[in-house]
């Protein structure tokens, strides 16, 4: 009797759990639903509905997916049509920007995801939003280490020639062995900046540097893919897909490697080998990895952060100006000569020196007017921290402001209606008298105190690259080339890039 008793008391005590238990897993949901509601259509909707108050059009937000499907819908579409070989790339590498211009005006909203994106194109309010000095326009912290290593004179004289003149004398020296057949020039591009930034960042260490790179290769594949897929909420927690389960294999090997440079870096200081961790990027790290103050000490996430920031700010950005720019020469034959005769002239058969690059007047036009035409980085982003007014316009918090370099390089108000054709010769007396004294219509490395540390360095290794090339060889377009300009985090030739290269039989 006892015995029910207390069989009925336990069933009984199981019972309220059990209800106890529902309770608080629907009170959950609902929670998480209300969260879910809140976030994915009140603030979008409250977010559009305060900008289409202020006449500000665009592509109506969708559930989640913002205007996502459509981009990559669109996008897909650009991407299998044919182009002829012409400059005016706008409508097929950001062909939804080009087609909302088109429809809702030179300043809409559209929607990553849950995220309002304001799509500014007058320079004017470009230069207030990137010069802005109340920090209202936010852009992800700032990198220490990126400042300090090119303050540190990145580009000084020493550095250069070891990193770049070296990496590009390897390149061509493979090169010889092609002598008048076709050479895939992003991948050798690719092949040469990873070198030249693994010489700078990691110093002796630079070919273990090159499979970590290798492996960021990967990871940016992965993460090119994947731009326009918006996050299911809720369930994103529980389930992965193949590509993001691929991208944390991919991410702990990069974290393993850095790991292992690092310790062979901190061994030789132990072992007395070297007296401090070196004055390279990575030394730089693995100081500050030591650092006694805890507050300021680097964490090895951040280290390897660190590293990823570099390796694509640092090389894929040179890696598509370096094609493109080759790309420019070997269509536009007349201006290949110029540049030839203005390198020869000025370095003559040596290699390019740092005291020399200031002379290259033609070199610097063409580079300049590849930046404008095929811009690396197709756009800068800024979140809006606080309502802020922008010109007219009061931006609401939960928005950024998108600003496209490459609508601004390609518009014909600015830049008239030979826009899309190549013609250095715009910037025949300087990039101020070329943008009429505005400084917007032309931002290949941003604007502002936020705009790109590395340009400088850029700039050099590019021409030191372009005059080592035409030193040697005249350059033409190979029949098998098809023109594709495709972003890709930044803008790549959708088929490859297959040029011709005659050397010049000129004993350089
Ligand atoms: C043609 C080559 C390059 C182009 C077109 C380019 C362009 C840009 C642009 C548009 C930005 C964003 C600016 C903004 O948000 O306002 C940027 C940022 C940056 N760039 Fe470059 N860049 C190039 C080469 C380099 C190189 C060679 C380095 C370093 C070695 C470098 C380091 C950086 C860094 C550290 C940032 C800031 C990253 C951050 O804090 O988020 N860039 N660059």
């Amino acid at each position: 009797m006892q015995n029910l008793i207390g069989e009925d008391k336990k069933m009984e005590t199981m019972g309220n759990l059990l209800i106890l238990f529902t309770a608080s897993l629907c009170l959950y949901l609902f929670v998480a639903l209300l969260n879910v509601f809140y976030k994915y259509w009140w603030i979008p909707q409250r977010v559009q509905f305060i900008m289409n108050s202020q006449g500000i059009r665009g592509p109506p937000y969708e559930f989640i997916h913002g205007n996502n499907k459509e981009i990559a819908q669109m996008f897909m579409e650009a991407s299998t049509k044919p182009m002829a070989l012409t400059h005016d790339i706008f409508p097929r590498v950001v062909p939804h920007v080009y087609s909302w211009i088109n429809k809702y005006g030179k300043t809409y909203l559209s929607w990553n995801g849950i995220r309002a994106r304001l799509l500014i194109t007058d320079p004017e309010l470009v230069k207030e939003v990137l010069k802005n000095s109340e920090k209202a326009f936010r852009k992800t912290k700032a990198s220490y280490f990126f400042d300090k290593l090119i303050g540190d004179g990145l580009a000084s004289t020493e550095q250069y020639d070891s990193a770049v003149v070296a990496s590009v004398e390897t390149m061509l020296e493979k090169w010889k062995s092609k002598e008048g057949k076709e050479i895939e020039v992003f991948q050798e591009f690719r092949l040469l900046t990873s070198e030249v930034i693994s010489r700078t960042a990691f110093g002796s260490s630079y070919l273990e540097g090159e499979k970590i790179f290798d492996m960021l290769t990967k990871l940016s594949v992965i993460t090119g893919r994947n731009i326009f897929k918006a996050k299911i909420p809720i369930i994103s927690k529980f389930w992965k897909s193949a590509d993001e389960i691929e991208s944390e294999r991919i991410a702990k090997m990069i974290h393993d490697s850095v790991m292992s440079i690092v310790e062979k870096r901190e061994k030789r200081v132990v072992t007395g080998e070297a007296d401090n961790f070196g004055c390279d990027f990575l030394g730089l790290l693995v100081n500050a990895y030591h650092e006694v103050d805890e507050k300021n000490r680097l964490s090895i996430q951040d280290l390897v952060d660190e590293c990823k920031t570099f390796y694509f700010a640092g090389q894929e950005t040179v890696n598509s100006l370096l094609a493109w720019a080759t790309l420019l020469l070997a269509i536009h034959t007349n201006w290949q000569d110029r540049a030839r005769a203005e390198v020869i002239e000025v370095f003559g058969s040596q290699n390019p020196n740092f005291e020399g690059m200031a002379k290259l007047k033609t070199i610097t036009m063409i580079i300049n007017e590849t930046l404008r035409l095929y811009p690396p980085i197709s756009g800068v982003i800024r979140e809006v921290g606080r309502e802020v007014q922008l010109g007219k316009l009061v931006l609401p918090t939960h928005s950024e402001v998108d600003m496209r370099i490459i609508a601004l390089h390609h518009d014909p108000d600015l830049w008239g209606d030979d826009v899309n054709l190549f013609k250095p010769e715009r910037f025949a007396e300087g990039i101020a008298k070329a943008t009429k004294y505005n400084a917007a219509a032309f931002m290949p490395f941003g604007l502002g105190p936020r705009s790109c540390v590395g340009m400088s360095f850029a700039i050099t290794e590019a021409k030191t690259t372009l005059s080592m090339i035409l030193q040697r060889y005249t350059v033409t377009v190979s029949p098998t080339y098809v023109h594709a300009p495709a972003p890709r985090l930044t803008l790549k030739p959708q088929h490859e890039m297959q040029l011709l290269f005659h050397s010049l039989h000129y004993d350089a």
